[in-house]
């Protein structure tokens, strides 16, 4: 099991699409175990973004992701980094393939509507700026035998 950390952005509340987004990892099969809307302070947002730090989009995206509030959640699945990845799509939404959440609702550039965790050490930062631990709450999904083949005891 995997956890990451998804970003609505403020382009996607403002816009109204938090639901539409949601039902995406719902559908999936995977858990939302943690969930807060916030605006995001300059300090976090480097936190966050610090290894953009420097590069020539880094000012305005900081500038974009503490402009309005963003929707933060915990996402719980097997491999749920590489999932949510894919369904995400492109980081642009010029190139984002249709089917993928960048891809059907955006077509800028830099407001791509959502934030997702790219590897595991990236994720555990992350979960750890954003949440505190008894704000994660992991439960047991009564349909878990049918989301996963658990026949052979893990989640396959
Ligand atoms: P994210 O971190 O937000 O999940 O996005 P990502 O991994 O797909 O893309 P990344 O390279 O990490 O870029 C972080 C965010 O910076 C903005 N960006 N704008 N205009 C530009 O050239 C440009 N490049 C990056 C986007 O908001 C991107 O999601
Ligand atoms: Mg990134």
């Amino acid at each position: 099991m995997e956890t990451t950390c998804i970003i609505l952005k403020p382009d996607a509340v403002q816009r109204g699409l938090m639901g539409r987004i949601i039902s995406r990892f719902e559908d999936k099969g995977l858990q939302i175990i943690g969930a807060k809307v916030m605006l995001i302070s300059e300090e976090l947002a480097s936190r966050h973004y610090a290894v953009h730090k420097g590069k020539p989009f880094y000012n305005k995206l900081l500038q974009f992701m503490t402009s309005s509030p963003v929707l933060v959640m915990a996402i719980q699945g097997v491999g749920a980094i590489d999932v949510c990845r894919k369904l995400m799509g492109a980081t642009f939404g010029s190139q984002a393939d249709p089917g993928t959440i960048r891809g059907d609702f955006g077509v800028s550039n830099s407001y791509n509507l959502i934030h997702g965790s790219d590897a595991p050490e990236s994720a555990e930062t992350e979960i750890g700026l954003f949440f505190d631990q008894n704000e994660l709450f992991p439960y047991d999904m009564a349909i878990k035998g049918w989301i996963y083949d658990i026949s052979g005891g893990e989640p396959e």
